[in-house]
């Protein structure tokens, strides 16, 4: 049977993707950045997963206003790396993997769940950045992807409440498929930030803090966190976050070994927060 070892949580602040593409992770700015996630990509590569299932929004770049749906499995072989303007990222293609992604969207839709099935789509910065985060600069991801994809874009958009409970049905999902396969779960974006309006800028080291400590302690508790309270405290960005339920959702219920931890900043407009953590 396959098991979901582990889950990763990361922001997925777009100029990190373009400092690494540009070899700048050296520069002062940051190298401070780049330092906190060297205990994840040593771990990685001690703790290869057989798959990634990787919770993230798209940015209006595979979908639009004309398509929104709230949540998508990618079933495909393959994505290419979006252009979002400025020319596809130079990371590799990620390659998918149909055969568990059409059994996690046969078992969550009939858990009650209705996902979007997509056989094509090209993935932003939201799925590559993390990406290149924990695996570096790679000729090839070390590992098949299914991307899974959420509207946090336009509202309305998924509750925490629902996106922890999604989690749990995937990992009951995981859990009947027939390979001894070793599966993470990754959430992706956030943390504090707001790129628009009067209050751009914003961060908010004391609630970004707070929700990693529940995060780990107490994720059903802070499934109930409304909306409007992670856009007040957080930024119209922030609302990113509800994403990394869906991957503590998918853990055991008993508590998970932190491997790593890391907060910073900023990083352009954004708090970055990272996470490891291990299934007991
Ligand atoms: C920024 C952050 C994001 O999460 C994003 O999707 C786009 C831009 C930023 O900080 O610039
Ligand atoms: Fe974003």
């Amino acid at each position: 049977m396959a098991r979901i070892g582990a889950s990763v949580y990361t922001s997925h602040v777009p100029a990190m993707g373009v400092a690494m593409d540009l070899n700048k992770t050296g520069e002062p700015y940051w190298q401070p950045v780049f330092k906190g996630y060297e205990a994840s990509r040593a771990w990685m590569k001690a703790n290869p997963p057989d798959v990634v299932f990787l919770v993230y929004n798209d940015h209006a770049n595979a979908f639009s206003l004309e398509l929104i749906p709230t949540f998508a499995i990618g079933c495909a072989e393959a994505y290419k790396p979006a252009d979002e303007g400025w020319g596809p990222r130079p990371v590799p293609v990620v390659k998918g993997h149909p055969e568990l992604a059409a059994h996690i969207a046969q078992s969550v839709i009939q858990d009650d769940f209705d996902l979007t099935i997509v056989n094509r789509m090209d993935v932003d910065h939201g799925l590559t950045v993390p990406l290149s985060m924990l695996c570096g600069k790679v000729d090839a991801w070390p590992c098949p992807v299914i991307p899974f994809a959420v509207n946090v874009v336009q509202y309305p958009v998924p509750s925490g409440r629902r996106c922890y409970a999604l989690g749990q049905a995937i990992r009951r999902a995981v859990a009947s498929y027939d390979e001894p396969l070793n599966v993470h779960i990754w959430g992706t974006g956030g943390m504090s930030h707001q790129l628009q309006g009067p209050r751009a800028g914003l961060i908010n080291r004391e609630f970004d803090n707070a929700f990693l400590d529940r995060l780990i302690a107490d994720p059903a508790g802070l499934a109930q966190m409304p909306h409007v309270y992670y856009v007040r405290e957080a930024g119209s960005e922030g609302i990113e976050l509800v994403m990394w339920l869906i991957a503590r959702g998918a853990m055991n219920d008993a508590l998970p070994r932190v491997v790593h931890r890391f907060y910073h900043v900023p990083a352009s407009n954004t708090a970055v927060g990272h996470l490891v953590l291990e299934n007991a």
